[in-house]
């Protein structure tokens, strides 16, 4: 079932911040880059540490506990499919900020 969480404006993130979400029981980043935004699972699917921290680099987020790449719009690691973190689609309807959850 797909359900739709509406983003409070508070955490909506700025031109290369982020914010951290709690959706029924998912922890989620939100990350603009060049106003783009992209909603991941904070759960590094590498050994579960929090993504949240990571360092950004444009597309790119690096955890910080052993320095895995994941692309912020697919989440697969960086050059392979070995490993990929939770992605949701951000959906923009006037004005408000949504995150698709199957
Ligand atoms: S837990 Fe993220 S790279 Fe190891």
């Amino acid at each position: 079932m797909t359900s739709r969480f509406h983003v409070p404006q508070d955490k909506i993130p700025t031109l290369g911040q982020r914010t951290f979400l709690q959706v029924a029981d998912q922890f989620i980043v939100l990350v603009n880059v060049e106003e783009n935004l992209y909603a991941i699972n904070d759960c590094c699917p590498h050994q579960g540490a929090s993504l949240f921290s990571g360092k950004l680099e444009g597309q790119t987020i690096q955890c910080c506990a052993h320095g895995l790449k994941f692309d912020l719009a697919t989440g697969y690691l960086n050059n392979s499919t070995h490993f990929k973190v939770t992605t949701y689609l951000v959906e923009k309807i006037d004005d408000q900020i949504f995150i698709v959850m199957d």
